[in-house]
């Protein structure tokens, strides 16, 4: 029997830890040929190990142009193609607007606006060959904001509305745009902030609930690149089911 995305060549940006390691497996299982980005490729190799198919290790930053196109063109040179970009790279250091280190905001905005949006940039010539997908990894903070958030949440929300253009502008040409969108999930990212009341706030949240794990955003990704052609899945919202804000 064959597997769902069997041949198809997929480039999962920030794979070295959390939600993009866990989908990045996930599609490898699925049959795709896997192309996997972030910066600390020790991480990268080890996943290529632990993959079942033809794993393509970058060494990516995404917030440098250059290293993007770099990755892109990579890609297609090993796998000949790109039939579908996961757009997950990205860091969440939360904290108070009043004294907050800017540098901080700067280094969000690069990567997880900037960064996505440079990606789709240079991968969009292949994709529209392909008539591929990309999947927008959001968060539920490209719905709602929250004290503390803001400007995690107005790199998601830009990312929301960079994806809707995006769509309207290419779907009639066979792009599929994915927007997921996650509530908690266990992964390294909040281990990064550098607010201790946030970081308590992150850890106390971590332990009051049946959090999601990665491998539950990975199927997410999965569901929605291996719809048939004509579907479009535009959106997907998963919180855990403890998750009440
Ligand atoms: N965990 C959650 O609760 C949650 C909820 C909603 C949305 N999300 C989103 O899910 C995505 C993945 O996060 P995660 O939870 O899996 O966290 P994670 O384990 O910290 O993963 C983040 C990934 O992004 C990569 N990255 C960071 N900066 C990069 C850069 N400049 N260039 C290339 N790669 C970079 C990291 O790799 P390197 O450091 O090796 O470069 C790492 O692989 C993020 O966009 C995050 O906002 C997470």
């Amino acid at each position: 029997m064959s597997n769902t995305l069997d041949g198809k060549v997929v480039l999962v940006t920030g794979a070295s830890s959390g939600i993009g390691e866990a989908t990045a497996l996930a599609l490898s299982q699925e049959g795709a040929r896997v192309a996997v980005g972030a910066r600390r490729t020790d991480r990268l190799a080890t996943l290529a190990e632990k993959a079942p198919g033809d794993v393509l290790t970058l060494e990516l930053d995404v917030t440098d142009q250059e290293s993007v196109r770099a990755a892109i063109a990579a890609t297609v040179e090993r796998f000949g193609a790109l039939d579908v970009l996961v757009n997950n790279a990205g860091i969440m250091l939360t904290g108070p607007i009043l004294g907050a280190d800017t540098a901080e905001w700067t280094r969000m905005v690069e990567t997880n606006l900037l960064g996505s949006m440079y990606t789709v940039h240079a991968a969009l010539p292949h994709l529209l060959a392909s008539r591929g997908a990309v999947v927008q990894i959001s968060s539920t903070s490209g719905r709602t904001a929250s004290a503390g958030g803001g400007v995690y949440a107005a790199t998601k929300f830009g990312i929301n509305a960079f994806s809707e253009s995006l769509r309207q502008e290419l779907t009639a040409n066979g792009l599929r745009v994915v927007v997921i969108e996650p509530g908690f999930v266990a992964t390294e990212l909040a281990s990064h902030i550098t607010d201790s009341m946030m970081q308590a706030a992150a850890q106390q949240m971590a332990s009051s609930m049946r959090t999601l794990e990665p491998e539950d955003i990975a199927a997410a990704v999965c569901y929605a690149i291996a719809q048939p052609d004509h579907v479009a899945v535009n959106e997907i919202l998963v919180r855990p089911t403890d998750q009440t804000h």
